[in-house]
This record gives structure tokens, sequence and C-alpha cells, in this order.
């Protein structure tokens, strides 16, 4: 299995610069880095965060009210599937974010405030490179790679999924200059809703991804505990959570551009 990339911050003295040249670095190679202990016992936690992801890039608001803040919590009444997948409780299969928005974020960090306690809701995260390089060993798998990266798929933004024409969505690729921008239900939708848009052979070179992606064996499982924080590069790795039960899991949620 994959190692986790961790660092416990528990009885590491840091200065904030030498933790935004680590975030950085890990976040162009690895991709991702999960830090232990983030708060180490500061009640601001919230503020730490946020100054934090001040230095790292550009903050990017949720809304249009301009949160920049974004409470990841099963809403109550919330049972859609097509939910976005901070406001349910449901297992959310390996995705990029705002992969239907024109210009998703490239970084975001998630700070967990309160674990599940149910056993459930632990991360898993798959990296690009890993990817590639499992698809590229066969004939079926490189001409996939080929096909994705030549065709427009279109993206069509969950909280809007409509059975008519009128719905909202981005067209982009899925692979570009390695970078992957993918969530099975958003592309799935945009197959149901434009029947005869893409030529078979891209939608069965979707599969194919989907398919890798699901079986991969590079795919990290990791728990997050209270005070963790982990940052993922939004171009190159993929995030999903397992079901959870505990309707008290808390996650903050900030996201960045680097311009
Ligand atoms: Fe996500």
């Amino acid at each position: 299995m994959e190692k986790l990339n961790v660092v416990d911050l528990h009885n590491e003295p840091y200065r904030l610069p030498d933790l935004v040249v680590r975030v950085r670095r890990d976040l162009s190679s690895v991709g991702y880095v999960v830090f232990r202990n983030f708060s180490r016992g500061e009640e601001n936690v919230r503020e730490l965060f946020l100054e934090l992801c001040s230095e790292l890039g550009r903050l990017v608001p949720h809304n249009h009210e301009g949160n920049i803040i974004w409470d990841i919590k099963p809403r109550e009444n919330n049972t859609s599937a097509y939910a976005t997948f901070s406001e349910h409780n449901q297992a959310a299969f390996l995705h990029t974010d705002s992969q239907y928005s024109a210009d998703p974020e490239d970084y975001f960090g998630l700070l967990c405030l309160q674990s599940a306690r149910c056993g459930g809701g632990s991360s898993t995260l798959l990296a690009l490179p890993h990817l590639l390089r499992e698809l590229m060993r066969t004939k079926k798998g490189r001409r996939c790679v080929e096909v994705l990266q030549k065709q427009k798929f279109r993206f069509v933004a969950p909280s809007v999924f409509a059975k008519t024409r009128d719905a909202k969505y981005v067209e982009h690729y899925i692979l570009k200059n390695n970078c992957i921008r993918f969530r099975a239900d958003t592309i799935e939708e945009g197959f149901r809703l434009f029947p005869g848009y893409l030529l078979q052979e891209a939608e069965a070179a979707y599969y194919i991804l989907k398919n890798a992606i699901q079986n991969s064996k590079k795919i990290i499982h990791f728990n997050m505990d209270n005070d963790d924080l982990v940052f993922i590069n939004n171009a190159t790795v993929l995030h999903g959570r397992e079901k959870f039960e505990d309707k008290q899991r808390h996650l903050l949620r900030i996201r960045m551009k680097v311009d």
C-alpha cells in the first residue's frame, strides 16, 4: 500500500514560512500533504488555517456571498445523491473539486474539527502520475489516455441537475497537461442529457478510466483525526471518502488559486 505523506507537528516548532514552503513543495511533487496536530492546542484554529492558506495562494470564495471558509457537515434533510459531497454523508467516489466550473481551484485544504466517531468517513487519495502509469501498461489504457486528451466532455453542475437541456455545464478535457478533472456523476449526467454529443470511443475511454480509478492499487486510505489538516493539489490528485453515520463530523475547507 502507498505510504501516506504525513508530518506530525506536535513537538515540532515551526514557523509559518516553513510550513508554506513545505506545502508548496509537496503539492507540486507528491500532490498532497497531511499535517497531524495542526493547531497544537491553540484555540484560534480557524484563524491559523486561514492565515496559512492566505500565504499559499489567492483565497477562492465558495459562493456568491463570498464565504472563504466552508463547513463540511451533513445538512439536515439533504438526502439527494446529487447534492455537493460536502453536504451529505454518503460515500464520495474519487473526484476532483469544482470540475463543473470554468476555473477550478488549484489547491484546497481540509481541516478536521470533529472526526467521524462511527468508524466511517475515512479519506481516499489517488495521485494522477500513479494512475497514468497503471493505464500506460496496456494498449487499451494507452488508447484511453490518448482519446481523453483529445476529446472535451460536458461536466454538469450537480446543484442544477435537471431533466432538460437547460442544465449548466462546462466543456473541458478530463486529462490535459498532466492534470485531471473528474467526477463520475457530473460526467455521466452529461452523457444522459446530451446523447450523441460524444463519439462512442470517447464514452468508452471514460469508462476505462473510471474502472482504472476504482481498481487502482495506488489508492491511499487514511483517517482524519481531530486537528488533522490535509492540503491537496486539485489538478493532480483525486480525493474521496467513505460513507459515515456520525452527523457531528465536521471539516473546514478553504480553496486557493495559485496565479
Ligand atoms: Fe471533494
